[in-house]
């Protein structure tokens, strides 16, 4: 128990640079986020259902689609107890925006990667051993949309698989994420704080000397 407290102790205290373990998920996420949408395009635009290409990216997709569930939390978690000191915020509006798009990130990844599952009409296998039921293999559940929502179960999945493919994926995490890389860009570039360089991975993690007019 005091061995965790103390690893919050020096996540609290590690408060220039963004904690390892963030920096790193934070990459890991953002290779996966790509991924996903290489293998979704791809496999829309340049294979048919009859090659086995066809299926593998899907698998490969649907993988680190639940990665992505598995680790949005983690960061989310670190994030709360390592904050880090990124300078003053200039108004209200910024400090708000930003607020919005960050609770924005995390809502997306947790909820385009549940609909995608709640849309899926077959089993997936999970690291290509687990075979994971979709929701049709549930009979409880076909009884259940049935009786209480009027509708069969296909009817009730739809705007789920909609919503991943077309609203999700199209539309809200693009547009978050041009927010947020271009206001990883603006502080680089614009503002020159630092923020993007202590999210680099870095061995030599020493604070620069005059930190007065950079905090
Ligand atoms: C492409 C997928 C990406 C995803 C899913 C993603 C997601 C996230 C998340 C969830 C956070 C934590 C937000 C918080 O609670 O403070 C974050 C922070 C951050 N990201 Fe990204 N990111 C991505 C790409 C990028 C890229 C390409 C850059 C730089 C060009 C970048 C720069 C930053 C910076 C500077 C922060 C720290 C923001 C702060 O502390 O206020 N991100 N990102
Ligand atoms: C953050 C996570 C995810 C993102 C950003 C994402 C994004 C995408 C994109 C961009 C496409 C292509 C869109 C199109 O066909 O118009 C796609 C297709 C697809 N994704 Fe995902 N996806 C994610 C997670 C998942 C997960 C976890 C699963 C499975 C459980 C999944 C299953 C599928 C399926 C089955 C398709 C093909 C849909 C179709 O052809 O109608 N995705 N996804």
């Amino acid at each position: 128990m005091t061995k965790i407290m103390s690893v919050f102790l020096v996540m609290k205290l590690d408060a220039w640079f963004y904690h390892r373990a963030f920096c790193f998920i934070h990459w890991t996420l953002a290779f996966l986020v790509s991924f996903l949408y290489a293998t979704g395009y791809y496999r829309l635009m340049f294979t048919t259902q009859s090659e086995p290409l066809n299926w593998y990216l899907l698998v490969w997709h649907m993988n680190a689609g639940a990665l992505v569930v598995a680790i949005t939390p983690l960061i989310f978690f670190i994030k709360l107890n390592a904050p880090v000191l990124t300078g003053k915020v200039p108004n209200l509006f910024i400090g708000l925006t930003t607020k919005i798009v960050h609770l924005g990130l995390y809502a997306m990844l947790l909820a385009i990667p549940c609909a995608a599952y709640m849309g899926l009409g077959f089993d997936f296998p999970l690291v290509g051993v687990i075979n994971v039921p979709g929701l049709i293999r549930f009979t409880w559940i076909h009884r259940w949309v049935s009786e209480h929502l009027n509708m069969p179960l296909i009817t009730f999945m739809e705007p789920f698989a909609k919503f991943h493919r077309d609203t999700g994926a199209d539309v809200i995490l693009p547009a978050l994420l041009g927010l947020h890389i271009g206001a990883a860009f603006y502080h680089h570039f614009v503002l020159q704080d630092e923020i993007l360089l202590r999210l680099l991975p870095s061995l030599r993690r020493r604070p620069p000397e005059n930190l007065s007019g950079k905090r």
